[in-house]
């Protein structure tokens, strides 16, 4: 427990609200007053001992033998008997601030009834017992078990329409906030457990106030029913589509996907793909189908590369259970036999008839613009494919069914690809998944493997960390100690963390 402030204890009324001239002169003689500042806080107890002091009550600056009332906010009545105890030793009464409440509302101090005293442990202080969290993201262990998802939905859904609508910075400040809370290890129950937590804004505040007062916070259903956040939505939803390209076309009137079909845009390649497969692109990607893909993608490594290693990465390394593409990170053990393993990889994939679209790039900053709109800062200069997988139905069952016989859980019957059969939406026998494969040295796999393990925010903190607690500069391709001028090689995450100053988090605990 923090320990109480402690006061010089006077025993003389000298220093007491009442003799301020804004005051009525006292009225009750018999009841002097005390307000403890600790969790009350300075303002509101000048605030409230004003109050008293205008509706005739006596209250003392100082803690003294005199007072009688001993007002709290907050607090139990064990932790204020041993605070009174070691200063005067009176045993006043020890008042919740509803006492003082209500009797400024009737003018008088009303009769002390039980729900008035403080409790020996009061209830509420177990409820209200405030969290404490390190403020950087990578500082901290943010597991898929969020106990807080009806506070982050909100805030990540305000997050989502400022990135839509070019406003990255509130975007990141309601990021961390939402943050904050998946770190918590229980629900939150009033802002006062908030106290004291980093990364919490008065915006931010004021939703997660408005949540947990009303159950929804306005601005997020406004938000929700807002045309212009709702078109810029299914705009981007398209693979290859920006949120410049996509509010243009709002410009022109375009705000949802037949209208852009009706339309004379020209659209590129991506866009193209992204408007063919958009059911099967904005139907989340199963960890059975990431398996597929795998099986897929190290075949294709093997048969071109013998000795190469592929690595799930992104949030399926995570431990997330679906995602909205699939990453890989391809490398080999020895230096150099990487170089070119992107293009036969592909032109394997595509002669198998696995790749419905596929852009290759050996620098990505070129990219930034076509790309499916990710911040620049993000980018990297990896030879990176971006595609678009055929995933057979086979394929897919099967991997479902090996998971399932590992896993030995129920069988699931609304798979997305069954569930867009029984709609009736065709009887094709494959769908479409995004995939991002990624090519690195060796000598930057770690690097690499950090970088692209996620989540967005956890690499975003891990950067920020880095140069402004560390003055290093961290990529997924090096890191880069500004005081020494010199590079820190790492053949592992953990060396990295350790170069950084950083206890090592696994993947599963990255979900920040
Ligand atoms: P993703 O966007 O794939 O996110 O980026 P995710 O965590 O896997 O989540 P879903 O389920 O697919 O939506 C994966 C990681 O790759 C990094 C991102 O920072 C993220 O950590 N990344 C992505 C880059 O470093 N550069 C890029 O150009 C894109
Ligand atoms: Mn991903």
């Amino acid at each position: 427990m923090v320990p109480l402030k402690r006061r010089k204890v006077v025993s003389s009324g000298a220093g007491s609200a009442g003799s301020d001239d804004v005051t009525s002169p006292t009225r009750f003689p018999q009841v002097v007053l005390f307000l403890l500042e600790r969790k009350m806080g300075a303002s509101r107890r000048a605030f409230l001992s004003q109050l008293g002091g205008k509706n005739g009550f006596q209250v003392e600056e100082l803690c003294s033998e005199r007072v009688t009332h001993v007002i709290c906010e907050n607090n139990s009545g064990e932790e204020v008997r041993r605070w009174l105890e070691s200063q005067v030793g009176s045993p006043a009464h020890l008042l919740d601030v509803s006492w003082f409440t209500e009797s400024m509302r009737a003018g008088r101090p009303v009769e002390i009834l039980d729900r008035h005293k403080l409790q020996e442990q009061q209830i509420n202080e177990v409820e209200v017992e405030a969290f404490s969290t390190p403020s950087y993201a990578c500082q901290r262990r943010t597991t898929l078990d969020n106990h807080n998802a009806v506070l982050t939905d909100a805030l990540s859904l305000l997050a989502e329409n400022a990135e839509l609508s070019d406003e990255d910075g509130r975007g990141v400040a309601f990021r961390r906030a939402a943050a904050v809370l998946k770190s918590l290890p229980e629900p939150v129950t009033g802002l006062t457990q908030l106290r004291g937590l980093p990364c919490l804004g008065g915006h931010s505040l004021r939703v997660i106030k408005d949540v947990l007062e009303n159950g929804a916070s306005s601005e997020v259903e406004a938000t929700k029913q807002s045309e212009r956040f709702n078109a810029l939505k299914v705009l981007t939803g398209i693979f290859g589509v920006g949120v410049k390209t996509a509010e243009r076309w709002i410009r022109e009137r375009i705000v949802g996907l037949q209208q852009l079909q009706d339309s004379e845009q020209t659209l590129n390649r991506a866009q193209q793909a992204g408007l063919r497969h958009y059911e099967d692109l904005n139907q989340p990607v199963t960890r059975a189908e990431a398996d597929a893909v795998a099986a897929v993608v190290e075949e294709a490594v093997a048969s071109v590369l013998p000795g190469a290693r592929v690595t799930l990465i992104g949030g399926f390394r995570r431990g997330k259970l679906t995602g909205h593409d699939v990453d890989f990170l391809i490398t080999h053990p020895e230096e150099g036999r990487e170089a070119g393993l992107m293009p036969k990889v592909v032109s394997w994939l595509d002669s198998q008839g696995f790749l419905l679209y596929q852009k290759t790039s050996r620098n990505s900053y070129l990219e930034a613009e076509d790309g499916p709109g990710r911040p620049s800062s993000n980018m990297d200069r990896f030879e990176r494919c971006f595609s678009v997988f055929k995933l057979p139905e086979e394929a897919r069952r099967g991997a479902e069914e090996a998971r399932r016989g590992a896993e030995e859980t129920e069988p699931c019957s609304s798979s997305p690809a069954a569930v867009s059969q029984v709609k009736g939406e065709g009887l094709k026998p494959w769908r479409a998944v995004r995939v991002d494969l990624v090519v690195s040295p060796i000598s930057q796999f770690a690097f690499a493997l950090l970088g692209w393990t996620g989540s967005k925010l956890f690499e975003r903190e891990l950067r920020r960390w880095a140069g402004h607690e560390k003055a290093m500069s961290l990529s997924s391709h090096a890191l880069y100690d500004n005081r020494q001028s010199r590079y820190l090689r790492a053949s592992s995450e953990e060396e990295i963390f350790a170069h950084l100053g950083l206890e090592f988090i696994p993947p599963s605990e990255r979900n920040a």
